[in-house]
C-alpha cells in the first residue's frame, strides 16, 4: 500500500478534504440562520465533543488496520462489510452533487479571468454547467487515478498553500472596507435565545461533521497511508483549527462585501454566484478578485471531492483485484452517471421532480441523512466490535483522557447521531 511521503503531505490532503464548499458559503449561512455569533457555541462544542474524537478514531483505526474502509469493516466482522459499501455509496452520491457545484465553480473561474459577466440564471439555462461538470469530473478522476503520493499529494501541496493566501489577501482586504463591521456584527452578534432550539445542536453537530469531513471513512483511508510516526493528536488537531479558521475568514471576508457594496446577505449559491459577483463588478480592481474568489472556491471544491473519489477507488482496489487505473475509470463514469440528473436540474433541461430540483432533493435527502447514518455506522462498529487497544495504540494521551475518549466515543457520539438521524427523517 502507498505511503504519504512526509506528514505534511497527509495533513495537507486532510484540509484538503476539509475545506471545501461547506466552510466558504455553507458555514456561513448556516450560522446566520441559527443564531449569529451564539451559534459558535453549540458548533465548537460539536467539533471539540464529537467531531475530533470520530477524527481521532477514523485516523487510529485507519493506520492500524492500514486498509481502506470497507475492508476495515470486513476485519470487525465479514457481516459488518455491507456497511462500508453502504458508506461508499453515500460519498459516492454526495461526490456526485459535489461535482456539479465544482463545475459552476470552474465556469465562474473561467468567467472572471476572462471577464465575461453572465448572470447565474443564464449560465444554468445553458448546456455549460454539463460541460464544466464533465471537466471537474474528469479531472478529479485523473488524479485519483495518478496515486496517492503523485496525484493526491502533489495537487493538495500546491492548492492548499494558494488557497490559503487568496484567502489571507481577500480577508485583508475587506478588512479595509466599511462593511466590515456591520458585516461582522450581522455575522457574529448572538442571538442566544436560539440555543433553547434543539434544532439549532442538530445543526452544528450536521455541520461540524460535514466541515470536518468526519464521519465518512476519508481519515480512515487516509489514515491507512499514513507512516508510524505521526502524532495523530497532533494532526487532528492542525486540520481542525485549519477547517476553522478557513470557515471564519471566508464568512468575514463574505459579509464586509456584502455590507460594503450594499448587497442581500442571501445564503448558499445564490450568494457565490449571483450576490457576491455582483459586488466584484462594484470593486476597484473587481475582476482580480472574482477570479481569486473563484479559485479559490475551485480549489477547495476539487481537493474534497478527490478524497470522496479515493475512499471508493481503496475500497474497490482492496475487495477486488483491479488496478488502480481501472477503478479510478470506473468509479469517475458512475460518479457521472449519477450525477447527470443533478446536473441538467441546473441546466437548459430544467430536470426536476414536482418543482424542485433533483440537485436540492439529493442534497436534501441523501446528503442530510447519509453523513449521520455513516458517522453513528463507523463509531459504532470500530468501538463495539474492534479491538479496544486501537485507540491506545494509536493516539498517544494519558489514562484518562483515553478514558474520555472512549466515553465519548463509545456512548454520546452514537446517542447524538441517532437523536440528529431520527429527527431527520421525520423531517423529510
Ligand atoms: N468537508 C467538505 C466541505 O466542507 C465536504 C465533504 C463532506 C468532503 C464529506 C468530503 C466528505 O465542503
Amino acid at each position: 500500500m502507498e505511503r504519504w511521503s512526509s506528514r505534511t503531505g497527509f495533513i495537507l490532503a486532510a484540509i484538503g478534504s476539509a475545506v471545501g464548499i461547506g466552510n466558504i458559503w455553507r458555514f456561513s449561512s448556516v450560522v446566520g440562520q441559527n443564531g449569529g455569533g451564539a451559534f459558535l457555541i453549540p458548533y465548537f462544542l460539536a467539533v471539540l465533543l464529537f467531531a475530533v474524537p470520530l477524527m481521532l478514531l477514523e485516523m487510529a483505526v485507519g493506520r492500524h488496520l492500514r486498509a481502506d474502509v470497507v475492508s476495515c469493516f470486513g476485519r470487525a466482522g465479514e457481516r459488518f462489510k455491507i456497511f462500508g459499501w453502504l458508506i461508499c455509496l453515500i460519498l459516492l452520491v454526495i461526490l456526485s452533487y459535489y461535482l456539479v457545484i465544482t463545475g459552476w465553480t470552474l465556469a465562474y473561474l473561467v468567467f472572471s479571468l476572462l471577464d465575461l459577466k453572465i448572470a447565474f440564471s443564464l449560465f444554468t439555462s445553458s448546456m455549460q454547467p454539463v460541460a464544466c461538470f464533465l471537466i471537474s469530473a474528469i479531472v478529479t478522476g485523473a488524479i485519483v487515478c495518478l496515486g496517492v503520493r503523485r496525484g493526491i499529494e502533489k495537487i493538495v501541496s500546491t492548492l492548499i498553500p494558494f488557497a490559503f493566501v487568496i484567502l489571507l489577501i481577500l480577508v485583508l482586504f475587506s478588512i479595509t472596507l466599511p462593511g466590515f463591521h456591520p458585516g461582522m456584527s450581522f455575522f457574529l452578534s448572538p442571538d442566544f435565545s436560539m440555543l433553547a432550539r434543539p434544532g439549532v445542536w442538530s445543526a452544528a453537530l450536521g455541520q461540524a461533521f460535514f466541515s470536518l469531513s468526519v464521519g465518512m471513512g476519508i481519515l480512515i483511508t487516509y489514515g491507512a497511508y499514513l507512516d508510524d510516526e505521526t502524532d495523530i493528536l497532533q494532526s487532528a488537531l492542525v486540520i481542525t483549527i485549519a477547517d476553522l479558521a478557513v470557515a471564519m475568514l471566508a464568512g468575514a471576508s463574505i459579509f464586509s462585501l456584502v455590507f460594503t457594496f450594499g448587497l442581500e446577505p442571501t445564503a448558499g449559491s445564490e450568494l457565490a454566484f449571483t450576490t457576491l459577483p455582483g459586488g466584484f463588478e462594484l470593486m476597484p480592481h473587481g475582476r482580480a478578485f472574482a477570479a481569486a474568489f473563484f479559485a479559490l472556491l475551485f480549489s477547495a471544491a476539487l481537493t474534497s471531492a478527490i478524497s470522496m473519489l479515493e475512499v471508493n477507488v481503496a475500497a474497490i482496489m482492496g475487495e477486488t483485484s483491479m488496478s488502480r487505473t481501472k477503478a479510478s475509470i470506473l468509479l469517475t463514469m458512475t460518479g457521472i452517471l449519477i450525477g447527470l440528473p443533478s446536473c441538467l436540474s441546473y441546466s437548459s433541461v430544467d430536470l426536476n421532480l414536482d418543482g424542485s430540483k433533483i440537485l436540492d432533493l439529493m442534497d436534501e435527502t441523501l446528503g442530510t441523512i447519509g453523513l449521520p447514518v455513516a458517522a453513528f455506522l463507523i463509531a459504532f462498529v470500530f468501538r463495539w466490535f474492534t479491538d479496544n487497544d486501537v485507540l491506545s495504540h494509536e493516539v498517544h494521551i494519558t489514562e484518562s483522557q483515553l478514558r474520555l475518549l472512549s466515553l465519548l466515543i463509545n456512548y454520546a457520539i452514537p446517542v447524538a447521531l441517532l437523536i440528529v438521524m431520527v429527527s431527520r427523517f421525520i423531517d423529510l
